[in-house]
């Protein structure tokens, strides 16, 4: 007859399978040892495998650190890996799709419809339509948006677009660097969106008018002129949910990333970047069409707001109770001068 000997391995491997019929009424601290023991085992049976360890770790419960603020004890947080998936796969693969079919459509509007013209020929008489202050406000936050997008694009989609054409090193640097400009500009562009909106809120109240040139969808279509205030509706819808909307979301949550010291939780940053990035996202892909409005989109519109003058055509086709209202002296020019100097040639300096 053959006799087994029960040899120290498989008296560990009984002590491991009986350990958890203890674990309800363990304390922490018995917990803690009972983990420090099943470590010890598996090093007994398995050298080198620290798995128990590591599913200590991985638990997120708090342990002892000097380290003195909330979760400086947790060493691995879990969902970490969860954000990590959804950061670099569906935000990144569907953000970039939305970034490139936005140009593509953007384009074939231009081919399709070609610039918003003027229906009547210039009179050469020209109209202040933005004072220097209200340029100097509008171009702020411009260039800082400008910062923030071509940088945050960098950081998010750089690593698969440039990174295989310039390299690890130069794109190192170059993702060094966008992230201080990001970092730095950011409350620029805050400030820059308080101010703005203040000087411009009263502009973009909503009239009447409004409704009419939505139904009518501006005559871009239809390419009949749809008489406006000093903004149109679609330049409302922009102010408000763009620039104060979409504002609002982007700053308060990059305040959130750029002040990491104020005790907030990986959690809070997690969250703060799923936002931050979604409302990015959107914020760019609706400048990208305000841009092009602003520039080869609509005739005369850049001019307006380098220069700050616009023909008076342009003026009575794009705002025509605001051109009205300065013609009639209701209101005085942006600058404040009054509306009796409302017709004029634009200074010299300015062409
Ligand atoms: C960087 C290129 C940009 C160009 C070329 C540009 C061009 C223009 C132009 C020409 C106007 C005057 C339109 C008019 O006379 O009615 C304008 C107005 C305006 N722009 Fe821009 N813009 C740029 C960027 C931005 C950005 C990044 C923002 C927002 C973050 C912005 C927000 C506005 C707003 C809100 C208005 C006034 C409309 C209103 O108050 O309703 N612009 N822009």
């Amino acid at each position: 007859m053959r006799t087994t000997v029960a040899g120290p391995r498989h008296f560990l491997l009984g002590l491991m399978l009986l350990l958890p019929a203890f674990g309800g009424a363990a304390s922490a601290q018995g917990q803690e040892s009972r983990a420090q023991d099943t470590q010890a085992q598996r090093q007994q049976v398995q050298p080198g495998n620290n798995a128990p360890v590591w599913r200590e770790v991985r638990s997120g419960k708090e342990e002892y650190t000097s380290v003195k603020g909330r979760e400086t004890g947790v060493l691995i947080q879990t969902q970490g890996e969860t954000w990590r998936k959804l950061r670099n796969g569906p935000i990144t693969f569907y953000g970039g799709w939305l970034v490139v079919l936005a140009l593509i459509t953007i384009g074939v509007f231009y081919k399709g419809r070609g610039p918003i013209g003027l229906h009547s020929p210039p009179t050469g008489k020209m109209i202040e339509r933005f004072s220097s202050f209200e340029r100097i406000t509008h171009w702020t936050m411009a260039i800082s948006f400008c910062i923030l997008a071509v940088t945050g694009l960098v950081m998010l989609f750089g690593k698969h677009v440039l990174m295989p054409l310039i390299g690890h090193t130069l794109f190192s640097w170059l993702a060094e660097l966008g992230k201080f400009l990001h970092n730095f500009t950011g409350p620029v562009f805050m400030f820059s969106i308080v101010v703005f909106a203040v000087t411009f809120m009263r502009d973009n109240l909503p009239r009447a008018c409004d409704f009419i040139w939505l139904i009518k969808a501006g005559g871009v279509i239809s390419g009949e002129v749809v008489p406006a205030g000093r903004f149109n509706a679609g330049e409302k819808i922009w102010f408000w949910g763009g620039v104060i909307g979409l504002g609002i979301v982007s700053s308060a949550s990059g305040l959130v990333l750029d002040f990491h010291n104020f005790d907030q939780t990986r959690s809070v940053m997690m969250v703060a970047i799923v936002v931050h990035v979604i409302a990015a996202l959107w914020f760019i892909v609706w400048a990208f069409t305000h841009i092009y409005l602003g520039t080869v989109g609509t005739t005369g519109a850049y001019e307006g707001m380098r220069n700050g003058y616009v023909d008076e055509t342009w003026a009575r086709e794009h705002a025509q109770y605001w051109y009205e209202d300065i013609k009639a002296g209701r209101r005085a020019l942006p600058s404040g001068a009054p509306a009796a100097s409302a017709a004029t040639t634009a200074p010299q300096a300015q062409h």
